[in-house]
C-alpha cells in the first residue's frame, strides 16, 4: 500500500489543528512538514514550534522535510515521539553519511532527498544507510506548483536499485501530485506521495483525501 501524506505548507495556518485532524482521520498515513529557512530554498515556511503545537492533537506522525542549510544545528528540535522521519538535502549536506547517522541517534528515520537536477547516481554511497528517499518532483520553495515529469524515471530507477541490491529504504516523491497526475505517480514503484495544495486546497478536506487514496493500494 502506498501511504498519502498531506503537506501542512498549504494548510490554513489559522485552523492548522482542526485541518490536520480532518485529514488524519480521513486516513492520511503521515503528515508532510516543510521546513524552509530562506536560504536553501527562496521561500521562509515555519520551523519547530509550529509542529510541536500539534504533538497532543490525534494526528498522524510527522514526516519532516527540512529544506535548509546547516541542518545538522536543528535535527534535535524536529524529534519528538510523532516524528517518525526527518528527511534533510543531499545538496544542502556536506557530510551527509555524518547527517544520517545524527538522525538515527534520535531514533527516527534518516530520509535524503534530491532536488530535480540532482542525479540519483550521487546517493550511491549512501543508499544502505537511509530509512528513505525523497525524490523532489518540483523545485522546493513552494506548493501548488506543476510535476516535472522526468522526475518520475528517478523513482524508477531507484526502485530498481533497491531490488538488485536487496535494500530496504522507502521511496517518497513530493511536488504536484494530484488527481491528474496521481495515477502516472503510483505506477512508478513508489511508497509515500506528498500532496499538498492538492489536499489542503480543497473544499471537503476528507473527501479528498479518500479520493487521492484511491490510488494508493
Ligand atoms: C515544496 C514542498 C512540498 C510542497 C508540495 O518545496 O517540499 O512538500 O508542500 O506541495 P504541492 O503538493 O502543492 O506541490
Ligand atoms: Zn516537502
Amino acid at each position: 500500500m502506498i501511504q498519502l501524506a498531506p503537506s501542512i505548507l498549504s494548510a490554513d495556518f489559522a485552523r492548522l489543528g482542526e485541518q490536520v485532524e480532518d485529514v488524519t482521520k480521513a486516513g492520511a498515513d503521515l503528515i508532510h512538514v516543510d521546513v524552509m529557512d530562506g536560504h536553501f530554498v527562496p521561500n521562509i515556511s515555519f520551523g519547530a514550534s509550529v509542529m510541536k503545537s500539534l504533538d497532543n492533537l490525534e494526528t498522524a506522525p510527522y514526516d519532516v522535510h527540512l529544506m535548509i542549510e546547516n541542518p545538522d544545528s536543528y535535527l534535535g528540535d524536529f524529534v519528538t515521539e510523532k516524528t517518525e522521519y526527518i528527511t534533510v538535502h543531499q545538496e544542502a549536506c556536506k557530510h551527509l553519511h555524518r547527517t544520517i547517522q545524527h538522525i538515527r541517534s534520535y531514533g527516527v528515520g534518516a530520509g535524503v532527498s534530491l532536488n530535480p537536477a540532482t542525479p540519483v547516481s550521487s546517493l550511491e554511497n549512501i543508499l544502505e544507510d537511509v530509512d528513505l528517499v525523497l525524490i523532489m518532483s518540483v523545485n522546493p520553495g513552494f506548493g501548488g506548483q506543476s510535476l516535472i515529469h522526468s522526475t518520475l524515471r528517478k523513482i524508477r530507477k531507484l526502485a530498481d536499485i533497491r531490488e538488485k541490491n536487496n535494500l530496504k529504504f522507502r521511496i517518497e516523491i513530493d511536488g504536484g501530485v494530484n488527481l491528474k497526475t496521481i495515477p502516472d505517480v503510483a505506477e512508478t514503484g513508489v511508497d509515500i506521495i506528498v500532496a499538498g495544495s492538492a489536499v489542503f486546497g480543497a473544499e471537503d478536506l476528507e473527501k479528498r483525501v479518500a479520493e487521492l487514496k484511491e490510488y494508493c493500494r
